[in-house]
């Protein structure tokens, strides 16, 4: 038996019994005449104590290194200086007998919370790093999250079904990872960008609540919240409308917030795709503060100021309590607009003060009532500041929604333990693309028209809105869905506005088409990033600190050494052949 409890069972209760431990060596204490080691596995620290009236232990404890995997077996002791900040503490395990179980090197990095080791590091030596607890303790977290995902929709009826990896592509706006075929060549395998019409397929089989924790896959550009490859908790339900979803959904929310944080959330508000963006410049709104744009358009033109009477729009915030803000400070957060990455012009200011006067940048063209109605659009108070940029509508949106975000953080308003959901409703069902002078599927091509403005499809195909809907959380898409096409008729239409021959639309998706044929339910359904929900609920962002084995930012794996190259043989046999 290679032990009796953990290493983080053991308290004062447990005096006077003689047990087993396992585990690793973290920190070893050798003050000549006794030996302290610090045990750890994966559910505490154990103190081992070591003493001179057995001197042959005693020496072979000092023989120790750390991350040595050992066996020790003792006797549990009142510890003489008590520890109150772990729950093993109280005691210590006077060692009388010790066996190596393994050796190990010394780690490249320390094995603390605050560790010295890099980024990079870290990564090549996975392994190490998940011996850590803020790492550990992520892989747990997201156990309990799937865990209660997962009895919460089997409650509500939900049948688990896996669906394949090896597919052909499924568009959804990224690139595919392709897998060459070997026993048909020049043909290719696709990785699922995301279990879609599978789902639909199982719709079609009558399976009416389908879930599904999934692993997708994705060849896009990385960031924070983006892996190449992620999990989904993926679900698709039959007979019912966009309400029904969005309940079922609220209520998963809801419950593993309560479970997780003990919170009540009331209902979870909706906005439109289009109200959203007048009011935050943006499709997932952090909504734990205000800030909301004012449009100082109307207001701000025709006063001679020559920049703004040229603009499509002129959109400000009010940053509560920043009047105070000194010329360094403004002309800080003038440069960071500029920067390429936001890529603004310029930054209009207006402190509005405590006094109830003004401060502006433009105050040769603006006078007090001009000023008064700047506050009243933008929501200002006396104390706040407004910040106002300008130029084609649009940009001018995202470059003031990265500013609102920057002065929340700035501020301190992004409170990661406050949770602010809303559900993002009603978007266009197409979004035109100017480089490739077509409509792209704003969410995917599978996604129904609102029934009331179907009839705009053949006239206006911009204006017509889709029953799809996100779930944003703190400023993140936690997910998003909506209502499908099920009928052939209806596919085909959208294939066609989406730039797809009838027979690249046959070829691409004649088998979801051939189905709708055969008695396909209305359905409809929704997807969460598991991996963006997990870390959001865990009062983070980066997901990868979530992922037990994640690839870094350039979509590598530093640890296994993936990609890599293939022998010349695997080559051979896949029919592919690699040219410079
Ligand atoms: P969508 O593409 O919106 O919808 O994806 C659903 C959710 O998956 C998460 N997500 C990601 N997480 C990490 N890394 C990525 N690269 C990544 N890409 C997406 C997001 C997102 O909201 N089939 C549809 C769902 C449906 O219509 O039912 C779909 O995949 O949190």
């Amino acid at each position: 038996m290679y032990r009796t409890h953990t290493c983080g069972a053991l308290n004062a209760k447990n005096i006077g019994q003689t047990v087993t431990l396992s585990g690793w060596v973290q920190k070893i204490r050798d003050l000549g005449a006794v030996i302290f080691i610090d045990l750890r596995d994966r559910y505490g620290i154990t103190q081992l104590s070591f003493n001179e009236e057995n001197k042959a232990i005693l020496e072979e404890a000092r023989k120790l290194g750390r991350e040595f995997v050992i066996q020790a077996k003792g006797k549990v002791v009142e510890r003489s200086s008590k520890n109150n900040k772990i729950p093993t503490g109280d005691i210590e395990i006077l060692v009388d007998e010790l066996r190596v179980l393994n050796q190990a090197k010394t780690p490249p990095f320390t094995i603390e919370d605050q560790t010295d080791g890099g980024e990079e590091l870290r990564m090549k030596y996975r392994y190490l790093d998940i011996r850590r607890n803020p790492v550990k303790n992520n892989l747990i977290f997201r156990s309990k999250v799937s865990q209660l995902v997962r009895n919460y929709l089997a409650g509500e009826g939900f049948i688990d079904v896996e669906t394949p990896y090896l597919i052909k592509s499924t568009p959804e706006g990224a690139r595919d990872f392709v897998v060459p075929s070997r026993m048909h060549p020049g043909h290719f395998y696709a990785l699922p960008q995301s279990p879609q019409t599978f789902k639909q397929l199982l719709m079609v089989g009558g399976i009416d609540k389908y879930m599904q924790i999934v692993k997708c896959f994705r060849d896009e550009d990385l960031r924070a919240d983006r892996q190449p490859e992620f999990t989904q908790i993926d679900c698709e339900m039959s007979f019912i409308e966009q309400e029904d979803i969005l309940n079922t959904f609220e209520g998963l929310t809801k419950h593993l917030l309560k479970e997780i944080h003990g919170l009540e959330l009331a209902d979870f508000p909706r906005i439109s795709y289009e109200e959203a963006m007048r009011r935050y410049g943006n499709d997932k709104p952090d909504i734990r503060f205000g800030m909301v744009f004012g449009d100082l358009t109307q207001a701000a033109q025709g006063k001679g100021f020559k920049v703004f009477d040229q603009q499509e729009a002129i959109l400000g915030i009010a940053v509560p309590g920043a009047a105070g803000y000194t010329r360094k400070q403004i002309d800080k957060i003038t440069d960071w607009v500029k920067r390429p990455q936001i890529g603004a012009k310029g930054l209009v200011y207006v402190k509005y003060n405590g006094d109830g006067s003004f401060k502006s940048s433009v105050d040769k063209f603006y006078n007090h009532d001009d000023l008064v109605q700047w506050a009243e659009i933008t929501g200002a108070k006396p104390g706040d500041l407004i910040l106002v940029l300008s130029g084609d509508l649009t940009p001018t949106r995202t470059q003031l929604s990265a500013l609102r975000m920057e002065m929340a953080e700035q501020l301190g308003l992004r409170k990661p333990n406050e949770f602010a959901p809303v559900w993002v409703v009603d978007f266009p069902l197409l979004e035109w693309d100017e480089e490739s002078r077509r409509f792209h599927a704003m969410h995917h091509p599978f996604t129904a028209p609102k029934p009331e403005d179907a009839h705009l499809l053949d006239t206006k195909p911009g204006k017509v809105r889709a029953n799809a809907y996100d779930l944003v959380l703190n400023g993140n898409e936690i997910g998003g869905g909506s209502i499908r096409i099920h009928d052939k008729a209806m596919q085909a239409k959208m294939l066609g506005l989406l730039g797809f021959s009838d027979a690249e639309a046959k070829k691409q998706f004649g088998f979801l088409m051939d189905a709708f044929e055969y008695g396909a339910p209305p359905h409809g359904g929704l997807a969460f990033g598991l991996d963006r929900l997990v870390a959001i609920l865990g009062g983070q962002e980066i997901i990868r600190d979530f992922i037990a084995f994640p690839k870094n930012n350039a979509g590598r794996d530093v640890m296994i050494e993936a990609p890599d190259t293939i022998s010349p043989e695997q080559l051979e046999e896949l029919h592919l052949r690699i040219t410079e």
